[in-house]
């Protein structure tokens, strides 16, 4: 009988959304989790639900000393890391004429700056375990663009960047680099954007879930399980020909109109 291959991913975002849904996916596969966030209470009590295999661990995507304790404590926790997923993000509207430079800066520290700490601490153990997979959430906005969000698309840009010149220096060390590239999905993040759009009075919340969703073809935006799926494909070996790839799952949006 075969034994079963030790297989464990640190996730960044955990916490809720996609980075949520992820974990569930890889525990329910049998994979050991590392569980990254720095909303404690909600992270804490989702690993606490998941059981053994789930572990979580503040850190901070913007530091670079959280992200290396996170990945020490996971290999304390766990042992050898096979996987990361940088997928810890956030999002705030504006354009070139409104930004102050302190939400750009957030913006480009948590989305490039927090995917560059989460990976310069992980990858190392990744290569040091015998190889392994990345997988990074970039966003269908890597490709295409969107009005009122200016920093937002260029950081999903440069992360779509990152995953093909990331493949190319790490496959000889045996590391497979790929991204996500997500149109709207039913998370707490997009539930904020409308909660501020909805501040104005011009529409609700639910309004404007439902006219998000008639932007779709198929009439609905995409739940978190749907991209867990995905990042499962990418992070396990049933994905071994890919690489440097930049996966959309956007439910045919940008197929055109
Ligand atoms: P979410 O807000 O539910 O999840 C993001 C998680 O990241 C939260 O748990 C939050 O606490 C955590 N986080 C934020 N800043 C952090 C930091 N500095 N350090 C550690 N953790 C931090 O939102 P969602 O939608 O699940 O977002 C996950 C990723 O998916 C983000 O990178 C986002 O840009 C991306 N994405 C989301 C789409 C959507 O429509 N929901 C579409 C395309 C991409």
């Amino acid at each position: 009988m075969n034994t079963p291959k030790h297989q464990h991913i640190l996730i960044t975002g955990a916490a809720t959304g996609i980075g949520a849904a992820a974990a569930r996916r890889f525990v329910d596969e049998g994979w050991y989790v590392t569980m990254v966030d720095i909303n404690d209470t909600v992270g804490a009590a989702l690993a606490a639900e998941l059981g053994p295999r789930a572990h979580y661990v503040h850190g901070d995507v913007c530091s670079a000393a959280d992200m290396e304790s996170a990945v020490a404590a996971a290999e304390a926790q766990h042992g050898p890391l096979t996987s990361v997923f940088a997928n810890a993000g956030i999002h705030r509207h504006n354009t070139l004429l409104d930004i102050s430079e302190e939400e750009f800066d957030r913006i480009v520290r948590t989305n490039i700056y927090g995917t560059f700490h989460t990976l310069r601490a992980a990858v190392p153990a990744i290569i040091a375990s015998g190889g392994g997979t990345v997988v990074i959430t970039a966003s269908d906005q890597s490709t295409v663009g969107k009005h009122r969000s200016f920093a937002y698309g260029l950081t999903k840009g440069a992360l779509g960047q990152m995953t093909k010149s990331l493949s190319l220096d790490l496959l000889p060390q045996g590391v497979r680099v790929n991204a996500i590239c997500p149109g709207t999905i039913r998370t707490p993040m997009v539930d904020a954007i409308f909660e501020r759009i909805a501040a104005n009075g011009d529409a609700t919340v639910d309004e404007l879930w439902k006219s998000e969703a008639a932007e779709y073809a198929c009439g609905r935006v995409g739940e978190p399980a749907e991209v867990a799926a995905l990042v499962y494909f990418l992070a396990s070996d049933a994905s071994s020909f890919c690489s440097g790839g930049l996966y959309l799952i956007d439910g045919g949006l940008s197929a055109g109109k």
